[in-house]
């Protein structure tokens, strides 16, 4: 090779190696906007998914599931602060129930305790870490990453903990990608918390003035928060969806509010009324509804006066106070009108005791279609007979037979009826109808009683 050749192929070679760091540092590049645009796509998602859901389980549920995704991690737990008892909490953690320990004690409670991050590649050789919850759960901790999570007081309310990375440690980057998603999470969490804080509030409220209609009149002790009780379950059957379970469970518990307004001769009552005391009581619905108007109610719950008020209208149109007529009436109504007169007669009059259970279901029947809707009450007899004995004898729920619960539990009301009307034993020597009616009967109480 001349020196000439020898040049040319030097200036060759060194273009390609100029070419060869170019094309590096834009694969670089590259690489890092393709990690950043991943980066940003996660915190979107999670941002997205974590924003509508105030429902505080199922929010620490779907973060901890967006977590665990993004870190490529076999496990993620949120643990919060619980203040008053100072004490960290876990409620889902991937398949475990409720974890709760010393607010100080473990990675977690140490990160809560310090506002330190941890990234341990080897728990157990780690003296900080607690294998307790492992020896609990049976789950094998290797690496972990730890967070602190604050509010926007820069507070801490809790920890992220985020277990055995799929492959390798947890990174410098996890640590970044954890601390953004931390912030938008702990925000979220704690209107959550807020949320579920006003729901107890108004919950308590609104069973206080529940009680206090019910405790006018001994004779209906416990009637709204049976009704309410009833409602659900057979909520449950129809498959109603949770929004309107929470305003039907309202309804329940307030549709007798407007007796307030009923003076105790009219209230207490149960001879016969005169004409005008009558006209009186019946005034009641309407009263419900027009003091449940009063009251500025969230969006989720405006149909709940309405509701309330028509537990007494019938799908002939021969109710009161307005006379609707079937698809008038909310269907939440017309559940009301079916559980509120099989409480009424169903409640345990002094005396005489329960009206027969036989003759209770026969009204039922004989009015299906034109005081009750049909589709209610036939939703109202799959009802299963230990959650109907846990609900007429809820005042007395210590004394229900668990062995008895469980074996009625495999019977409807529709059941019992079959049973009743002719008399066969299919129940592989169960005797059904005598167990129901130990309970209904309140034989079990006089056996109590009696020692
Ligand atoms: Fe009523
Ligand atoms: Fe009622």
């Amino acid at each position: 090779m001349t020196v000439r050749e020898r040049n040319n192929a030097e200036q060759l070679a060194a273009r390609d190696c100029d070419n060869c760091t170019e094309t590096r540092i834009i694969t670089d590049e590259l690489k890092h906007y393709q990690e950043e645009h991943e980066r940003l796509c996660v915190l979107l998602n999670i941002t997205r998914e974590i924003s509508t859901e105030l429902q505080l389980d199922r929010l620490l549920f779907v973060i901890m599931d967006e977590v665990k995704n993004a870190l490529h991690a076999d496990r993620c737990s949120v643990f919060l602060l619980d203040e008053e008892k100072n004490e960290l909490w876990s409620k889902v953690a991937h398949g475990e129930s409720e974890i709760r320990f010393a607010s100080h004690l473990g990675i977690a409670g140490h990160v809560a305790t310090t506002g330190e991050i941890l990234n341990i590649p080897d728990a157990y050789a780690d003296s900080r870490f607690n294998p307790e919850i492992d020896r609990q759960t049976g789950y094998k901790t290797q690496n972990m990453l730890t967070f602190p999570m604050r509010n926007r007081l820069n507070e801490i309310i809790g920890a992220f903990q985020v277990l055995n990375k799929k492959e390798g440690s947890f990174t410098r980057d996890d640590e970044e990608l954890l601390n953004a998603i931390s912030t938008i999470a702990a925000t979220q969490i704690e209107n959550a918390q807020l949320y579920e804080q006003l729901q107890n509030t108004l919950n308590s409220f609104i069973e206080t003035l529940a009680s206090t209609i019910d405790a006018r009149d001994p004779l209906t002790a416990g009637h709204s928060k049976r009704i309410a009780l009833y409602s659900n379950e057979v909520a449950k059957i129809i498959h109603l969806n949770e929004p309107r379970k929470k305003v039907l469970r309202f309804a329940a518990l307030l549709h007798d509010y407007g007796k307030v307004s009923l003076s105790d001769a009219i209230l207490k009552n149960h001879k016969k009324l005169t004409e005008k005391q009558y006209s009186q009581m019946r005034s009641h619905p309407a009263i419900t509804r027009a003091i449940l108007e009063k009251i500025q109610l969230s969006k989720e719950l405006k149909d709940l006066p309405f509701i309330a008020g028509t537990h007494h209208e019938k799908v002939d149109g021969t109710g009161y106070p307005e006379g609707l007529k079937l698809e008038q009436i909310p269907a939440e109504g017309r559940l009301l009108a079916v559980v509120d007169a099989f409480d009424a007669m169903t409640s345990n009059r002094y005396y005489t005791g329960r009206m027969s259970f036989e003759k209770v279901i026969r009204i039922l029947e004989q009015d299906s279609g034109t005081h009750f809707d049909p589709a209610f009450v036939k939703a109202f007899k799959k009802l299963r007979l230990d959650k109907l004995v846990e609900i007429l004898e809820n005042e007395s729920a210590e004394w229900l037979d668990k062995t008895d619960l469980s074996k009625l539990s495999q019977y409807t009301i529709d059941d019992l009826i079959f049973e009743l009307r002719f008399d066969t034993t299919r129940n592989n020597g169960f005797k059904l109808v005598d167990t129901f009616k130990k309970y209904y009967q309140q034989e079990y109480l006089k056996q109590k009683e009696r020692g």
